[in-house]
């Protein structure tokens, strides 16, 4: 048994709150938009809070209740402390609890994404192991659904591919089981660069993936580069991005609003044959093919 205290407060109580809950002991701490205010993708390094933000803490289950919830009183004004929730959490074998909500999904007719040890039951099944951790892409947010169904959807054979803000590895790894020849995979994240590799390894294409920082990829051009970034990104890497692709080559980009796309893909329009956007939900991703050479404007 352990004890679980949570409490919703400002953004700039939040960090109080969260010191005095490691100061009474507490095991872990946890921070949780308490509104509906989404944060995309944070600047590197950066940990904004929202708002309300609930901070739940886990103490000892021998902990005595009403004692925490006198020092919590003595220590924080009336208001946010009234907000206070205390109740008693249950052990359980946590590392297997996040597979109830992770199970085998597939993307196109072919790609499936499953954790360790699930195998779908389907013939001709491709299959990328991967199990949640730090960074983004499991498949299941739609911005990463687009970029897997577009790889299911074109033929892979000998094609050269850059995933380019590559989080976990998802887009790369699944690309290179797809049958692409080699993968380059970027971000400017370390913590992504070694997910991308442990998944590179656990899906035994670690021999076809090159991973680098984005200020140390190689002089190369891609047959295919996808970036699931976010619009305003996109918009500023779009000459990086560009002179990643050779000519005739396509690149796909997503991590883009509805609203969003068609400033992106007037962006890319000067050097790219932009198509109109597939979308799920608010989100949207684009397809362009570079112009195999310069345009000459009547
Ligand atoms: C939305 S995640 C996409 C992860 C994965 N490719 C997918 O499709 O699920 C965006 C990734 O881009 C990285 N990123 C954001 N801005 C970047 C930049 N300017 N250069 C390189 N990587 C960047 C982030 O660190 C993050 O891992």
């Amino acid at each position: 048994m352990w004890l679980q205290l949570s409490l919703t407060t400002t953004k700039e109580q939040a960090p109080l709150v969260e010191a005095l809950f490691e100061n009474m002991g507490a095991l872990s701490t946890t921070l949780v938009d308490a509104g509906d205010e989404p944060i995309l993708e944070p600047g590197l390094g950066e940990t904004p809070l929202w708002q309300a933000t609930t901070i739940t803490a886990l103490f000892e289950g021998e902990r005595d209740p009403n004692e925490l919830r006198s020092l919590i009183h003595q220590s924080l004004n009336a208001d946010c402390s009234r907000q206070l929730k205390i109740a008693p959490l249950k052990d359980q074998p946590w590392e297997r609890a996040w597979l109830a909500d992770f199970h085998p999904m597939l993307f196109g007719e072919r790609l499936w994404v499953c954790p360790a040890g699930q195998r779908p039951e389907a013939a001709n099944a491709t299959i990328l192991e991967l199990d949640p951790g730090l960074a983004f892409g499991t498949g299941t947010h739609p911005t990463t659904a687009l970029c897997l169904r577009w790889l299911d959807s074109i033929d892979l054979k000998n094609q050269t591919v850059i995933d380019f803000g590559c989080g976990s590895g998802i887009l790369a790894i699944a690309a290179l089981l797809l049958g692409a020849r080699q993968a380059i995979a970027t971000d400017h994240d370390p913590q992504a660069l070694q997910a991308t590799l442990d998944n590179a390894r656990k899906n035994q294409v670690e021999s076809r993936l090159e991973i680098k920082a984005p200020n140390q990829l190689p002089a190369i051009q891609a047959d295919i580069l996808l970036a699931n970034i976010l619009a305003g990104t996109l918009v500023q890497l779009e000459p990086l991005l560009t002179s990643l692709v050779t000519p005739g080559g396509r690149i796909i980009l997503s991590g883009i609003l509805v609203e969003q796309a068609d400033e992106v893909s007037q962006t890319f329009s000067s050097h790219f044959k932009m198509q109109p956007p597939i979308t799920q939900g608010e989100w949207a991703a684009l397809e362009g093919t570079r112009a195999s050479s310069r345009l000459l404007v009547p």
